[in-house]
Order: C-alpha cells, then structure tokens, then sequence
C-alpha cells in the first residue's frame, strides 16, 4: 500500500482526522501504561495525583529534565511538604532550595503562586486553565499541564518534546517556532488530547519525546506512533523539527572579585530584579569590556565598598552560557588594606559558611576555584 505524504502547511485547517486521531491515542496510551517512568509526582496508574506536588514539578520541569528535576522535587516537598507551607516561607529559603536548579524567576513565581492559592483560591490549586493562567508564572503550557494531569481535563500541552514529536508526528517542516507553527501545533495538541485520560496522554506525548522521539538519535523502530509518522515516511526524521533561527547570544565579560579580610570574603546581594535577582555572589563588576585593569577594579571596589584594596591580581577564568549571553567570568583576587565596609553593601563571610546565602551556579564556581588555590 502506499501514502500519500505531503508537509502540513502551517495555514492548514484539519491536519488530523478522527480516526487517526484515535489510533494515536490508543498506541500512546498503551505504550505509556507499559513503559511510563515512575517518578515521585505521578501517582500511580488509576489514582489521583497530588495537586501541589504537580504545580511543584512542573514550575521545576520548565527548561529541566526530569533526571536533575528528581532530587530537588523532594528535597523541595520535604522542606514545604503543602501550600501553605511554600506560602508561609521566606523567599530566601525558597531560593536555598532551588539552588542549582537555575532560572530563578520560577523559584520567585512559584512562591508567589502558592501565596495566591492561600490567599485567593482557599488553598487549593486551581482546578481549571482559566483560573491557572491567573496564577504567576503560570503560562498556557503550565495550566494545560496541571488541568489535565491534576484534575483530569482535556486541556492540551505543547512544550520542546511534544512540537518535536508532532511536527515529525505530521511532517511540519517549517521553523518551530513561528507564530504559525505554533499555532498549528497547539490546534494538533488541541485535537488530539482525549477527554478519557487527557493527563496520561499529554505525560505520554512528553514521555515518548524524552525516550523514544529524541532530538538526536531518536529510536524508531521502538516507537508506537512509526506507523504513524509521516517524517518517518519520507524518511525526513532527522530533518524535522527545523530549528529556530536564534540571534546569536552577546558576548560579555564579568569580573568577580574575592576581596579577602582576615580569611573573610566580601559577599553582596544581587539587585531585586533581573538576572539571578536577590541572590548573593562575591562582588561582581558585570558587563565590562575585557580591559578591566586591575586599577579600575581597585577604585571599583572602594567606590563601591569604600575600601582600599591593594592591587588585585587575575587568578582564573570560566565561561558561563545563559540564554541571551555568552558571559566570560574572570576571577580577581584582592586584600583589604584599609577602610571600614560601607554600610548595608555586603556582608564578611569564611568560604565554609555560605549555606544560608543563595549563589548563583557561577558564583558557587568561583568559590570552589579560590577554596582550591
Ligand atoms: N516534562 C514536563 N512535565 C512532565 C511530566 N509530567 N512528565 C514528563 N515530562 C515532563
């Protein structure tokens, strides 16, 4: 027998029949009862998940795996095991635990969602996407996610696995992520998200991403959907999703000073907002050119500190890729010669005793750099 397969154009109305759509449902279920992870916020097969520990897991799964995910999610429920306990706690104790799982601003909206749910919602998670969307941080992925894993509704999902398993899925060979391959992406998820099982089959869809319909290297010929697949057809696997066309990210230089006062260190707290806000870090002259000299970051240290340090001296240096930027990280060392700590602009710490000061990753990197030397 033989198919006719053509790319689905992004403007295309009805990619997906009702009967496909049903033998696609089926395979994926079946596939997911046999081969689902058991992982500690899905309950198990026919019993309802906790609620919080879902909204938890998801605000941790955006931009994560599920591998590092594991041990911060119950570390996480251990420290605020309800809502209200993550409600109640200090944003510092929040960071502390998410320390190392980086893009804190989720760390931030997840404390402030569980503030809202006590305060608005009774203290219950949100049962519905309308009410979810309101939720910080909550987006239409993180709603849909919660809705049907949580409470059973058909809402759809579409993160970075389910666009690649449903453009290879229905062969959509244009840029991920346009407007319109996002919206002819979302209206497949839409039509095929079942009201019988809504969160098994969106789990499903990620989980066959994850494990059999890999970006690299995906496994074919273990998959339930090859029959299926219209990418695998035409044998185009390997060339679908296209990928975005990103800017290239800007390169910039950051200069990190371990200013050393009798085997104390010098440790600021980052402004309110932006990148890595509210976190600690050694003092951390951002964004300057590579000819950062070792006067300038003398005088940078006493203007901003109103201490004389003696001239300081690179030790290392270590590139850190974010997002948006490339950013080089040099290490500087220097001794205080003179002056009195300018009030409130940072704090005298030994290197041993950081465990309530929230570091960004780079900054923990620096730390074990001068603990080495
Ligand atoms: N990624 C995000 N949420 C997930 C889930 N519930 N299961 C597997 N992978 C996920």
């Amino acid at each position: 027998m033989t198919r006719t397969i053509q790319a689905i154009e992004p403007h295309t109305a009805r990619p997906c029949g009702l009967e496909q759509a049903r033998v696609i449902r089926r395979r994926l279920l079946a596939w997911y009862d046999k081969h689902r992870r058991e992982l500690p916020w899905r309950a198990g097969p026919g019993k309802p998940p906790n609620p919080y520990h879902v909204l938890v897991s998801e605000a941790m799964l955006q931009q994560t795996q599920v591998a590092t995910v594991l041990a911060y999610f119950l570390r996480f429920i251990e420290a605020f095991p309800t809502v209200r306990d993550l409600a109640d706690a200090q944003e510092q104790a929040v960071l502390r635990q998410w320390q190392g799982l980086g893009y804190y601003r989720r760390a931030r909206n997840l404390h402030a969602a569980a503030r809202a749910i006590i305060a608005e919602h009774g203290g219950r998670v949100p049962d519905n996407v309308p009410d979810l969307l309101n939720l910080p941080g909550v987006g239409r992925y993180t709603a849909g996610a919660i809705a049907s894993i949580a409470f059973g509704r058909p809402a759809p999902i579409l993160d970075g696995n389910v666009a690649r398993v449903f453009s290879r899925l229905f062969l959509i060979d244009q840029p991920i992520d346009t407007p319109q391959t996002r919206k002819t992406l979302w209206g497949l998820a839409q039509e095929l998200v079942p009201t019988r099982r809504p969160g098994d089959f969106n789990q499903a869809v990620m989980e066959l991403g994850a494990l059999v319909c890999k970006k690299a290297n995906p496994s074919c010929e273990n998959c339930p959907l090859a029959r299926e697949c219209s990418a695998l057809a035409v044998d185009r696997v390997s060339q679908v999703p296209v990928p975005a066309r990103h800017k290239a990210p800007l390169a910039v230089h950051h200069h990190i000073l371990a200013i050393e006062r009798n085997g104390r260190f010098l440790f600021e707290q980052r402004p309110a907002d932006g990148l890595w806000s509210n976190m600690w870090q050694l003092p951390t002259a951002e964004d300057l050119t590579i000819k950062a000299t070792a006067s300038s970051l003398t005088a940078w240290i006493e203007s901003r500190f109103g201490l004389l340090a003696r001239k300081a001296a690179q030790t290392g240096s270590f590139k850190h890729q974010t997002t948006h930027r490339t950013i080089r990280f040099h290490l500087w060392h220097a001794s205080i010669k003179s002056g009195r700590l300018r009030p409130r602009s940072g704090v005298w710490r030994r290197l041993d005793h950081l465990d309530d000061l929230p570091l960004p990753n780079p900054q923990h990197k620096a730390v074990a750099m001068i603990k080495d030397r």
